[in-house]
């Protein structure tokens, strides 16, 4: 089923899927990074965890009628997806701040974004994903205006999307990253992952970081953090 190993990210390897033409095999790593890499650690499980709740993202996404690259969950660690080109944009939501914009602006950590921010940064490890305005992503991203203002609105409907799926399980949305994909046919569709690993997302209740800042800050453990969410979409179904 597993052709050539074609990419291999920090948290994903990107196989060939063979005798499926245009058809690709993500394969969840249990290896996490922040910082660009500086912070490393591997986490036996995460790999599974990760896939598992991407898988129910996205497909909970498609019955939205969002055209994702997801095709089906093939076992605990790996998935089958339409092969795209991925455009190099990371595309940020931003409901309530947190992260980056708090230092970049200076803005308190909670404080409510209404309506939504959407940030891009350029998708390049060697220059450090740069933020970057919408005349930089035309000139780095081989897009045209049009599909540049279709991937925001994507991004802003998914976002409506994504805050109902996690205020069904208590999860405030916090923000995330999202990555589009250009089909063979020319569309584009949400591609990469969404997961703990791109979203913050915080217990409704107590504020409790369920996210990959756990590891980023070393607040808490990665495992639980992960396992909590995908017990909370499995409760949903
Ligand atoms: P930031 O506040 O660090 O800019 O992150 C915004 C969101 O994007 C947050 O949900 C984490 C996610 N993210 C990624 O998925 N990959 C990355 O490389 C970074 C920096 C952030």
């Amino acid at each position: 089923m597993k052709g050539a190993l074609l990419y291999e990210g920090k948290a994903k390897q990107v196989y060939e899927a063979k005798d499926a033409t245009g058809k690709l095999i993500l394969s969840y790593k249990n290896d996490a990074t922040a910082f660009n890499g500086e912070k490393k650690s591997v986490f036996p499980g995460k790999g599974r965890l990760n896939n598992e709740i991407a898988a129910h993202i996205f497909s909970m996404l498609q019955d939205q009628g969002v055209k994702t690259h997801f095709i089906e969950r093939l076992n605990e660690t790996e998935q089958l997806v339409w092969q795209t080109e991925i455009i190099p944009l990371e595309v940020v939501v931003r409901n309530v701040a947190a992260g980056s914009i708090t230092k970049r602006l200076g803005i308190e950590e909670k404080t409510v974004l209404e309506p939504p921010i959407v940030e891009l940064f350029y998708k390049d490890d060697a220059l450090g994903d740069p933020l970057i305005n919408d005349e930089h992503a035309l000139l780095v991203a081989s897009i045209t205006q049009a599909e540049l203002q279709e991937i925001k609105t994507k991004a802003l409907a998914i976002n409506i999307h994504l805050q109902h799926i996690f205020q069904a399980i208590r999860i405030q949305l916090v923000d995330f990253k999202l990555e589009f994909g250009r089909l063979a046919c020319g569309s584009i569709v949400l591609a990469d992952e969404v997961s703990p690993d791109t979203c913050r997302l915080w217990d409704v209740a107590t504020f409790e970081k369920l996210d990959k800042d756990v590891f980023r800050q070393g607040t808490g453990d990665l495992l639980t953090v992960y396992e909590e969410i995908l017990n909370r979409l499995e409760e949903q179904k």
